[in-house]
């Protein structure tokens, strides 16, 4: 009896099929792009509605997703996507995507719990000779500590004789999943050289941006040190904002003119940072140097946590120039996702604000084209509203016209925390406004 072919020859002419374990932000796109490539995939989660939905040809992602509902509608009707919460169904899959949540908890600890539970069916149902490859953010460490025995106890030892490991993280983001994800260059994180070659014969068949062959340790630090090298970033940004309204400056025309200086390149600071992902992925990295230590990226993570409430500040601030008590100040808060243009709501900004806002004594209503909670009529939102807060640049708000702002609330109020609005165009519209990183006014005139 002759030998199987190699996996990544059989893998080349779409021979077997893969599976992909959680069809949400990253394994939706992941198994539809998958689909369009050829694959027969089996795409599993233990959420039954979010499967019902996927076998129906819908695509469960709110938000603008160029090209997502097209890609699940063509790749289920086409019968190349299936969506299962039954785990064994991968028995028959050559390789399998891992793609489940991994979170940090209250203390900012990993929370594996999904990705643990994930690996043990993975490595229980799947036969010889395949591969498994986990594309969640991981804490360096957690492939060798945690990913390998998972799937070494419930393969009855198996993994890595039997069948083959890798790492391959994404670098995908809500409004641009199935870009990045076609476009963007890969760290293909490979723990042998068989898992290196089945892992390039299925992202080639894909990915249009270079496959960088590295090892599963190298790639868990590339990720997580490009979402924390952002964190760090955007909490420089904040800090020089904070500063900025201290003294009196705009940290916008100062972050223009840093930037002219060779290799500056100052984000822009808001508020608040938010999502699954960069909230979480210095947290994930800091992990792996132990309890307290890497201080750097916790103190922009405490710095880019304090932003909301910053912006509550800045309300109180507005509403006194304005003569109004915050006590029972209904204040419209415009956005409740964390990222323009996108419905994600996980670690929103806006959830800190209206903690801070209650405390304050203020009603908030709260405003969001894109999550399904807070789609109502924006104008019954801003009606009787003696203050609004810009929490997000959905494109809607960008497009709001000051002056009819001012006609529809109760009083002229603004706080904006992503420099939407033009300053000049809120004030000849009567607005009383606060911007976040801008202290006042300077210019020639208030230097002399
Ligand atoms: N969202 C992003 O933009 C993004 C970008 C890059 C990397 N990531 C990383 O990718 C991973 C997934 O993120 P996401 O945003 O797609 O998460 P998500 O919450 O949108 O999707 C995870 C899915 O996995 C399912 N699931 C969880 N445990 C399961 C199990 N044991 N069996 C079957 N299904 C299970 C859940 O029901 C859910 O539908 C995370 O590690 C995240 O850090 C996310």
């Amino acid at each position: 009896m002759s030998s199987p072919a190699p996996l990544a020859e059989r893998l080349r002419a779409r021979s077997i099929p893969v599976g992909v374990v959680g069809l949400g932000y990253v394994g939706l796109p992941l198994a539809a792009l998958l689909a369009e490539a050829g694959f027969s995939v089996i795409g599993v989660d233990r959420d039954a509605a979010r499967v019902a939905r996927i076998n129906a040809g819908e695509n469960p992602i709110e938000g603008r997703e160029p090209d997502l509902g097209e890609l699940v509608a063509a790749a289920v009707t086409g019968g190349r996507l299936t969506a299962t919460p039954d785990p064994g169904r991968l028995a028959a899959a050559g390789a399998v995507f891992v793609c489940v949540e991994t979170p940090v908890d209250e203390a900012h600890r990993p929370d594996y719990s999904s990705l643990e539970a994930a690996c043990r069916v993975v490595g229980a149902v799947l036969g010889r000779g395949a591969l498994v490859v986990v594309e969640s953010t991981l804490a360096p460490g957690t492939m060798n500590r945690l990913v390998i025995p998972a799937l070494l106890a419930s393969s009855g030892g198996r993994a890595g004789r039997d069948f083959l490991v890798g790492h391959c993280p994404e670098r995908v983001m809500p409004g641009r999943l199935v870009r990045n994800m076609r476009t963007m260059s890969r760290v293909i994180g490979a723990a042998s050289e068989e898992a290196a070659e089945a892992m390039t014969a299925i992202y080639s068949a894909f990915v249009t941006g270079e496959l960088d062959v590295s090892d599963p340790l190298t790639a868990e630090l590339v990720k997580t040190s490009e979402n924390a090298y952002r964190d760090v970033n955007i909490a420089f940004a904040n800090q020089v904002a904070l500063i900025c309204e201290q003294v009196g400056g705009d940290v916008f025309r100062v972050r223009e003119l840093v930037n002219k200086s060779p290799g500056r390149l100052m984000l822009v600071p808001g508020a608040g940072v938010g999502g699954h992902c960069i909230p979480k992925d210095s947290w994930l990295l800091a992990s792996s140097a132990g309890d307290g230590e890497a201080p750097v990226l916790r103190a922009a993570r405490e710095l880019n946590d304090l932003m909301p409430a910053h912006v509550a500040r800045l309300v109180a601030d507005a509403l006194g120039v304005a003569g109004v008590p915050t006590e029972g100040a209904r204040v419209a808060v415009l956005g409740y996702s964390y990222l323009e243009d996108s419905g994600d709501t996980r670690n929103s900004p806006t959830v800190a604000l209206l903690a801070e806002l209650e405390a304050m004594g203020c009603r908030a209503a709260v405003h969001d084209p894109f999550v399904p909670a807070y789609q109502g009529e924006l104008a019954s939102v801003l009606e009787g509203a003696v203050c609004a807060v810009l929490m997000v640049a959905h494109s809607e708000y960008r497009a709001l016209d000051p002056a009819w702002l001012a006609s529809i609330m109760r009083r002229a109020v603004l706080v904006d925390g992503r420099a939407v609005f033009d300053a000049r165009a809120l004030e000849s519209a009567g607005f009383v406004h606060r911007r976040v990183g801008v202290g006042g006014r300077v210019g020639v005139a208030g230097v002399l």
